[in-house]
């Protein structure tokens, strides 16, 4: 039988303290039938990062998206609103949206031609109801619309809650945002701008989502898999964050890189003068990464393609129309080139423990009970989830 198959065996060690707690069994880093099961446990009961809204930068643009294996189509509406829908048709099943587009009227079936509003709403159903006849006695359109997935967009991601029934996303997000509130003020959200040099960036990665997010929850890697964001912001100069119980990660008192070049980026107005060093890494459970520095912003989205493979979407945001301009591209590209360093040394780390999970010689290892809590922290969270479930 699976340690999976008997989740409070498997998962009272995860629960326990952190200096006697094991990690999750190494089947939920290697089997499909628990990639399933997470998805519908974890992700789906939670506010899963999704995409970023400034990629759909029009109304009527439209975006199908597929989610740990389910169909999504994301659009952005006639009222510039971001919308999420599953992407299936509701007469007999079609995938609706096949390819990124611009769509002036209506969604429409490639099948057998049924339309839809960028809002959901049946609108065509050709012959339904016989040769020429459109509609049918007792047939209501109405209830026959696409089937909406909860939404919400906050720093430029588009969050979703699959089942409907997580807490209000101003609620959920509040023990993270009451402690950013010293760094962004009133008006840090509001001033972030989306740089399209690039897009930012797109890393595979050979592992589960949940060591990208584990290994970014921690600084302990820092000296042996950074070495030359060491030489600034050092293994001592950080510390743990653990905000409440679904956002962990890490600050640094010394994020100033030494390697720029270019003109000063504007910074967010309301950060403290005597803080302009620091920063802060947060993982917002499950799968959305976030860092706040004085002059830019970024996050990384972790898509789970499978037990052993994700794609990680980076993209980076600064402060101000200003900011985005001419004038600073030769700052952001070098704050760019910064963070690939960076986040490509993590690469071999994560891929690394995803190999490690395959052997029967490890079986959740420990913790350090001094530099590993944030770790811990989203390894609870993930067990409270599959306990819950
Ligand atoms: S399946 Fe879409 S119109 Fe028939
Ligand atoms: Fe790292």
């Amino acid at each position: 039988m699976s340690p999976l198959d008997n989740p409070h065996g498997a998962l009272d060690a995860v629960l326990r303290p952190i200096e006697k707690a094991t990690g999750l069994p190494n089947e939920a880093y290697t089997s499909d039938e628990y990639f399933t099961r997470e998805r519908d446990a974890v992700f789906a009961r939670s506010w899963a990062g999704l995409w970023f809204a400034s990629d759909l930068p029009k109304k009527g643009y439209v975006k199908p998206v597929e989610f740990m294996g389910l169909p999504l189509v994301i659009l952005r509406n006639k009222q510039d609103e971001i919308r999420v829908f599953h992407n299936v048709c509701s007469h007999r099943g079609m995938i609706l949206v096949h390819d990124e587009m611009e769509v002036q009227g209506a969604l429409r079936c490639r099948y057998h031609s049924w339309s839809y509003s960028l809002d959901g709403e049946l609108k065509g159903t050709p012959h339904f109801g016989g040769i020429g006849q459109h509609r049918a006695e007792g047939f209501d359109p109405c209830a026959h619309g696409l089937k909406p997935v909860r939404t919400h967009v906050w720093m430029d991601v588009i969050f979703i809650n699959l089942s409907g029934d997580a807490p209000p996303f101003d609620e959920y997000v509040r023990p993270l945002t009451g402690q950013w509130a010293t760094f962004l003020g009133e008006t840090g959200y509001g001033r972030m701008r989306s740089a399209f040099n690039g897009k930012g960036m797109e890393i595979a990665v050979a592992s589960n989502w949940k060591l990208a997010v584990e290994n970014y929850c921690e600084s302990y890697h820092l000296p042996w898999i950074h070495p030359g964001l060491n030489t600034y912001s050092r293994l001592e100069d950080h510390y743990h964050i653990m905000y409440g119980d679904d956002f962990a990660g890490q600050g640094s008192l010394a994020y100033r890189p030494n390697d720029r070049v270019g003109s000063p980026l504007p910074r967010f107005p309301e950060w403290p003068q005597d803080r302009l060093e620091q920063a802060e890494y947060v993982s917002f459970y499950p799968n959305v990464l976030l860092g706040i520095q004085a002059d830019h912003t970024f996050t990384m989205i972790v898509e789970p393609l499978g037990p052993a493979r994700s794609n990680e979407h980076l993209r980076l945001y600064y402060v101000g129309d200003e900011a985005v301009g001419d004038e600073h591209a030769a700052s952001r590209n070098a704050t760019l080139e910064s963070w690939r360093v960076v986040f490509n040394e993590d690469i071999d780390a994560v891929e690394g423990m995803q190999r490690g999970r395959r052997s029967p010689g490890y079986r959740g290892g420990v913790f350090s009970p001094f530099m590993d809590n944030p770790t811990h922290h989203f390894h609870q969270w993930v067990a409270r989830k599959l306990v819950a479930a």
